[in-house]
């Protein structure tokens, strides 16, 4: 393992001087880590029992801690307690301190901004939730939220938690067809959506698409709008419905529906090695617990902090960070409509600048276009409130990480590389602040609770020790894990816990090197990931096939220097669609998920390499693409070698 020997920078003097610049960090040195974190993994009870009472509000206390495992996939956290999301993330700050800020809008045209306390918060979810009611929406429903990156999508979140109905957010870059299949497999009611979105100084043309998704979507009801731009959209009476004409008509004030522990908060849809994209369902006291005790520590949160996470809300940084994590331990969050280049490369810079963010969340992606486009683009700006600066969604590269932390941090802020899931609900392997000194492309250490453990792939054995390489399982049930997929719990046991008995399993390859640190290597099944972005070859591949005149497609994930990985696909054509145009097949991938699974590159081949089973063996793609042809490895299952060099040929043709 070459990582290995990487440089190690201790923890910043900054963060531990704290007589100079306070705050004093949470967690302040490795010792006291190494405590915590072996009371969280052999008393996991007191552990999860304590913070539990500590950082969520309940109106009814729970008795177990926990219940269930890995076995059955029946894990239940504080099993008798109820409460209410949306009490915890609003009523119980505004209660204390009403005038607090809760969220920091930065709207995609510089100058465009506004903040929304605590109390202000409080009175425009209880708004919405009581438009929710009068649609007699009800606990265990499930609502689509459909939003570009404006407040009122967070409060959208709220009023579906206030009233336990279970929200389901796509990703507002997703396609009509993306959309559709996600409101019909969640059999959402109502879906919140916005006339248009801003992004980068483009209009996204948001209700058009919805209204595109719902020709076939018999379950929705009524179509919710938020006027994000004004302008002139169709709107079909009596089932779509103006945002603010709604609450107009509400009182402010919205009792909670209180839940219990397990009760679905959310569904979030995310891709897998196989088929259609799952609805991963996160219940509620487990899931705002991991989210508000790793917001605290990973990032150290100290009241008074701007927290400015710059994903988008439709994934599950979003979720997890910019809303239910900074809200439910009372922080104060940052809503960013626009990209790190709009107007200019300075963009981001300016951001923490003028609104004195002090901890800083983004993707490896963002950080090597940043750096491509030269340091000059961070100097003249304070970003003197920085403290913590981190990184999520892929493995970072160690020039992209030095980069980050010497033309950002100013070698003076703690980076935490952040590694984790959609299923895992918040972060899982990730350094402290104050506590753990760091490597530079290395996640280091296991947060509280979280087991890792490295098995042989093909034996499934426990590969003990260090300077061990294999496949990242992890061993004891952590609060925030997904607990099923939606209607399908088959596939949730065959996909996460069945693949090595005794272990959830995420899909990841990962080394532990002599010190202990974990490498995350990236997914070792048919997952690709694009800029952060979880796309599966599956998906590609059926929205090519579509097409009419596709045959066959196998997609396959290449290495690119700035998002991490590119899609490529190989095709074959039918002998109708013979005239069929590579540009054509972009836009039925763009059509079927949406513009960010847009194959980089398409070869049309004649036939693609199979096996005589006829699996499509995509490892020979990569070699052949990688400019790898003499390392194809064993190709005594193809069925015709004689394929090879006709591939090889094609791709050199075009690159
Ligand atoms: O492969 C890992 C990669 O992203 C996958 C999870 O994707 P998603 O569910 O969309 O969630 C992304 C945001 C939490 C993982 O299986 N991944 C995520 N963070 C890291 C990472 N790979 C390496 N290092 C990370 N810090």
């Amino acid at each position: 393992m070459s990582t290995e020997h990487s440089k190690i920078h201790p923890v910043p003097e900054r963060l531990l001087d704290a007589k100079k610049v306070p705050p004093k960090p949470h967690i302040d040195s490795f010792e006291a880590y190494q405590k915590m974190y072996r009371k969280s993994i052999m008393e996991p009870e007191a552990f999860w029992g304590q913070l539990a009472k500590e950082l969520l509000h309940w109106h009814k206390p729970f008795e177990t801690v926990l219940s269930g495992g890995f076995d059955y996939g029946d894990i239940a956290w504080f099993p008798e307690g109820e409460l209410n999301a949306s009490y915890n993330c609003v009523d119980r700050h505004a209660l204390a301190n009403p005038d607090k800020v809760a969220i920091i809008y930065e709207g995609d045209e510089p100058g465009n901004d506004r903040t929304i306390t605590y109390g202000e918060l409080l009175r425009d979810v209880g708004r919405l939730a009581n438009a929710l009611k009068s649609y007699r929406l009800r606990k265990g429903d499930t609502v689509a939220i459909y939003m570009p990156m404006v407040p009122e999508a967070i409060i959208a979140f709220l009023a579906c938690a206030r009233l336990g109905i279970i929200h389901s957010v796509v990703f507002a870059g997703f396609s009509a067809e993306a959309l559709r299949d996600r409101i019909r497999d969640a059999s959402s009611k109502l879906v919140i959506t916005a006339d248009e979105g801003r992004r980068g100084g483009k209009t996204i043309h948001i209700k058009k698409i919805v209204d595109e998704a719902l020709k076939e979507c018999p379950t929705v009801e009524h179509v919710l709008v938020y006027q994000r731009t004004g302008s002139d959209v169709p709107f079909k009476s009596p089932r779509d419905l103006w945002w603010h004409e709604e609450i107009e008509k509400q009182r402010p004030y919205c009792p909670p529906e209180i839940v219990n522990s397990e009760d679905a908060l959310f569904l979030l849809y995310t891709s897998g090695s196989t088929g259609k994209p799952k609805g991963i369902l996160h219940t509620t006291a487990g899931y705002l617990l991991g989210a508000a005790i790793t917001f605290k520590y990973v990032f150290d949160y100290h009241e008074g902090d701007v927290f400015g996470c710059m994903a988008d809300i439709g994934w599950i940084t979003g979720h997890t960070y910019i809303v239910y994590g900074s809200l439910c331990y009372g922080g104060t969050t940052v809503v960013f409509e626009s990209t790190p280049i709009y107007p200019t490369p300075s963009r981001y810079w300016e951001v923490v600048a003028k609104h004195k963010i002090t901890q800083f969340y983004t993707a490896p992606t963002a950080i090597r276009l940043l750096r491509r486009l030269g340091h000059q683009h961070v100097e003249g700006h304070d970003l003197s409130s920085l403290r913590v600066i981190g990184s999520v969604g892929e493995p970072i590269n160690p020039e992209a990480w030095e980069w980050y932390n010497e033309v950002v941090g100013k070698g003076k802020c703690a980076v935490v590389d952040t590694y984790w899931q959609t299923e895992t609900g918040s972060i899982v392997i990730s350094p402290l602040p104050g506590a753990i000194p760091t490597k530079p492309g290395s996640a280091t250490v296991p947060f509280f609770g979280v087991d890792p453990v490295i098995l042989d792939p093909t034996s499934g054995e426990e590969l003990h020790g260090n300077g061990v390489e294999g496949v990242l399982v992890f061993k004891q049930p952590w609060p925030s894990m997904a607990r099923t997929v939606y209607n399908n719990h088959n596939r949730y046991l065959d996909t996460y816990l069945k693949p090595y008995k005794g272990y959830y399993y995420t899909g990841d390859g990962v080394g532990r090197d002599e010190d202990g640190y974990y490498w995350i290597r990236g997914r070792v099944d048919d997952v690709i990931n694009v800029s952060g972005h979880r796309l599966s070859t599956a998906e590609i591949e059926s929205a090519l096939v579509a097409h009419d005149g596709v045959a066959e497609a196998a997609a396959i994930g290449v290495s690119h220097e700035i998002t991490g990985q590119a899609v490529h696909a190989f095709v074959t054509l039918k002998a109708r669609g013979e005239n069929t145009e590579v540009k054509e097949l972009v836009l039925q991938v763009q059509k079927g998920i949406g513009t960010f699974a847009a194959p980089k590159k398409i070869y049309l081949v004649p036939d693609l390499p199979k096996t005589r089973s006829g699996k499509i063996m995509r490892r020979v793609l990569r070699k052949v693409v990688a400019g790898e042809s003499d390392q194809l490895g064993d190709l005594s299952t193809l069925a015709d070698p004689s394929i090879i060099p006709t591939l090889i040929n094609k791709v050199n043709q075009e690159q």
